[in-house]
């Protein structure tokens, strides 16, 4: 089988780490997907800044061209940001590659276009890296719970702003203190504003109530209130009253069952609550569904490693799709496994 060619647009904390899980883990990839996957290609902009052993030949500064090269199976997206972004990934597709993306912010603004494109050229567009890092939410959203009705997707999905409110209540540091840790655990986007003012968790708030509630919900219709003025003494308060404070997301459907609303501010949390104990730059999310009930997903929700694992993820997902596209569908990469493999447990 020919190798399924990727090009690795961006590769800063994210894209550093997809590049190399995909040389570590080459020979996994590869028995998963039924064919092997080989980086094409990565674009930077800065070539002196590109960390971890990436082959020099493969480093370029003109993502564009790299897109067009009509030999891409996929482009993994992590630059961030609307442009070039949005252009790279319309690109793309008009050349054959489908796409995995971890744009939170795209997706949000122009989730529908960039769908409407990729259907268009017949091509994959996969995000479960941009919502909550590593947690399994799109996909479960989108496919197991497709059969259901869910009324509620509530929780804290930005893990700055989480690290930081943890890191006030629990060991009495200063904000700016505590999101100088986030930026340099990699947790931060470029301009942490994204995270502090909540534009990052409203974001992940539209993406996942037009999933969740099957509509379209965006960016600006999400209401906003990041957590910078939030204070030492309102954790006091907070303490006093037996609660802790975080920031959540919250999309709800409403009474009506027509009308969906979502929306990010700071709020104050029970300690017996479990959404109370999450802690550092963790995530977790309630769904509620009519038939499902309360259903809870937490992990890492930030950081190279998890938002890679959810990249990979995908890469494999869109991978086996291509390969099933070409030979219509076949053995299983699940049947494929050696029993041998499976191991105890
Ligand atoms: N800056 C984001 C966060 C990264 O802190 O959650 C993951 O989307």
């Amino acid at each position: 089988t020919r190798p399924l060619k990727v090009a690795l647009l961006g590769c800063g904390v994210v894209g550093s780490e997809v590049a190399r899980i995909m040389t570590t883990h080459a020979d996994d990839l590869a028995a998963r997907i039924g064919a092997p996957v080989e980086l094409a290609g990565v674009a930077v902009r800065r070539p002196d800044k590109v960390r971890g052993g990436i082959p020099a030949e493969l480093i370029t500064t003109d993502a564009t061209a790299l897109v067009k090269r009509g030999d891409i199976d996929v482009a993994i997206e992590v630059i961030g940001g609307i442009e070039p972004a949005r252009t790279l990934i319309t690109t793309a597709f008009e050349h054959g590659a489908s796409v995995v993306s971890a744009n939170k912010a795209l997706l949000a603004q122009g989730g529908q276009a960039l769908h409407a494109a990729a259907e268009r050229h017949g091509q994959d567009l996969y995000y479960e890296a941009a919502v909550a890092g590593a947690i399994p939410l799109i996909r479960p959203l989108r496919e197991s719970l497709a059969g259901d009705k869910i009324n509620r997707v509530m929780g804290i999905v930005n893990g700055t702003t989480n690290f930081i409110l943890d890191k006030m209540d629990t060991s009495g540091a200063g904000y700016s203190e505590a999101l100088d840790e986030a930026t340099a655990l990699g947790y931060a986007e470029a301009d942490p504003t994204a995270d502090v003012e909540g534009f990052d968790a409203a974001a992940k708030a539209a993406i996942l109530a037009g999933i969740a509630f099957h509509t379209r919900v965006r960016l600006d219709d999400v209401y906003r209130e990041g957590m910078t003025e939030v204070t030492s003494a309102d954790f006091v308060s907070a303490a006093r009253m037996g609660c802790t404070i975080k920031l959540l997301a919250i999309c709800e459907r409403a009474a009506d069952g027509e009308s969906v609303t979502a929306r990010v501010h700071p709020a104050m949390i029970p300690l017996s609550h479990p959404l109370a104990s999450v802690r550092e730059a963790y995530n977790a999310v309630f769904v509620e569904a009519e038939a499902a009930g309360r259903l809870m997903f937490y992990g890492p929700g930030a950081g190279g490693s998890p938002t890679a694992s959810a990249v990979l993820g995908d890469l494999v997902a869109v991978c086996r799709n291509k390969l099933n596209e070409a030979t219509g569908p076949g053995e299983s990469a699940y049947s494929r496994l050696p029993v041998s493999s499976m191991g105890d447990v």
